[in-house]
């Protein structure tokens, strides 16, 4: 039987939004049918891109929600505009997804849950690192039993020299914050994901700017990024405490003097533990027979983890899956950004409520 028609609206024509609409091609039943952005060039090259014709495109995205026969809704914005165009996407009785981070703070991600809650459709985070195959892996190992509780988390995506030149990702005003907030936020969600989503109860955390708001000296391998409007931190730390005794430290940074860039998540447990990550894909460390193991999966599939987001997305939409990934997570980890974000700037922990 054909697969119920999903007609998809995009908010932001930028680069994720392209990430976006190629997966999305893929899902049988599903058509993009309208972009917005205020660059009328980046809808035209997305449709040109992905042989969109007949997309119609909008300089305002209130317009595009107005639009009548769009199912559903992707938020593809900087974070400064997820909060107005989610609400307003969910008041109408769209299907939503918002990129990730959830929103600038807890507040206004509190606010979108809200009105998702009382639309009554779905409303998704763009959070994809959860469903690489290394991280479903080590969530089924969790799941499974094989470490006993999990006690402590160390999780890091850390560049050595990666302030993205595009976008507006210096931009505290516009973005929230820095690498803690751009790719902290996924590290800390694969870490949360793998222990089982946890309530946080409590941060702290520092941040340090010392070479992102100066004209570089060195070469930027990914080219100079805007170093006058760059007003977020280099390099952010934390250290978060769960309600169930779970903590985790958390590293994250745009510019660090470290070897090389590294993404990895530990998981240690009171049986056993894993890495995600770092030079191993999966190693996991445990006590057999009266000695210490390293396991290692035989194989994993392919990464496809941004495709399956998408096709989760539009399934949950149709009713065939629960949603793995709600924006309820996208709040935990905000509420975790923004504790680790204030005890910068008060200098101790802060209670998260
Ligand atoms: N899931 C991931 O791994 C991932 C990766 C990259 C970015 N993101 C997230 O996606 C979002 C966008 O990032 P990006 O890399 O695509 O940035 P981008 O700068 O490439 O694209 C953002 C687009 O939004 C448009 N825009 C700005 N203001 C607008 C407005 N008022 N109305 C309509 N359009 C407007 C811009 O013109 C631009 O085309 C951010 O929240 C970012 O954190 C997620």
């Amino acid at each position: 039987m054909a697969k119920k028609k999903v007609r998809v609206g995009v908010i932001g024509a930028g680069g994720i939004a392209g990430s976006q609409i190629k997966a999305l091609k893929e899902v049988e039943g599903v058509e993009v049918v309208a972009l917005a952005d205020v660059r009328a060039e980046a809808c035209d090259k997305i449709k040109a891109d992905h042989n969109l014709p007949d997309a119609k495109s909008f300089s305002d995205w209130k317009q595009l929600i107005k639009e009548p026969g769009i199912d559903a809704i992707t938020v593809c914005t900087p974070n400064i505009l997820h909060k107005a165009p989610v609400i307003a996407a969910l008041n109408a009785g769209k299907h939503v997804m918002v990129e990730k981070p959830l929103a600038m703070n807890a507040k206004e991600g509190q606010a979108m849950c809200d009105a998702a809650k009382k639309s009554g459709t779905v409303f998704t985070i763009g959070f994809q690192q959860r469903f690489r195959p290394d991280i479903q892996y080590v969530t089924r190992c969790v799941k499974d039993g094989m470490f006993g509780d999990i006690i402590y988390c160390r999780t890091k995506w850390m560049r050595r020299r990666g302030v993205p030149p595009w976008g507006v990702f210096g931009r505290k005003d516009l973005q929230g914050g820095g690498p803690m907030i751009d790719i902290g936020v996924h590290a800390l969600d694969m870490a949360h994901y793998i222990a089982g989503r946890p309530a946080p109860i409590a941060a702290s955390g520092a941040c340090y700017t010392y070479m992102g708001n100066k004209k570089p000296e060195t070469t930027p391998p990914w080219g100079e990024w805007d170093w006058k409007t760059y007003t977020v931190e280099d390099l952010a730390v934390g250290f978060v405490r769960f309600a169930n005794g779970l903590t985790m430290a958390v590293e994250s940074s745009f510019i660090a003097h470290i070897e090389q860039d590294i993404l990895s998540i530990e998981v240690m447990g009171t049986k056993g533990g894993a890495i995600v990550g770092g030079p191993e894909q999966v190693k996991i460390f445990t006590d057999i027979s009266g000695k210490m193991v390293n396991v290692t999966p035989s194989s994993l599939p392919e990464n496809k983890s941004f495709a399956i987001k998408m096709h989760k997305w539009i399934a949950v939409i149709r009713g065939e899956e629960e949603n793995d990934a709600p924006g309820e997570d996208g709040l935990m980890i905000q509420k975790i950004l923004d504790a680790i974000y204030l005890s910068s700037e008060r200098g101790k922990e802060v209670t998260i409520k």
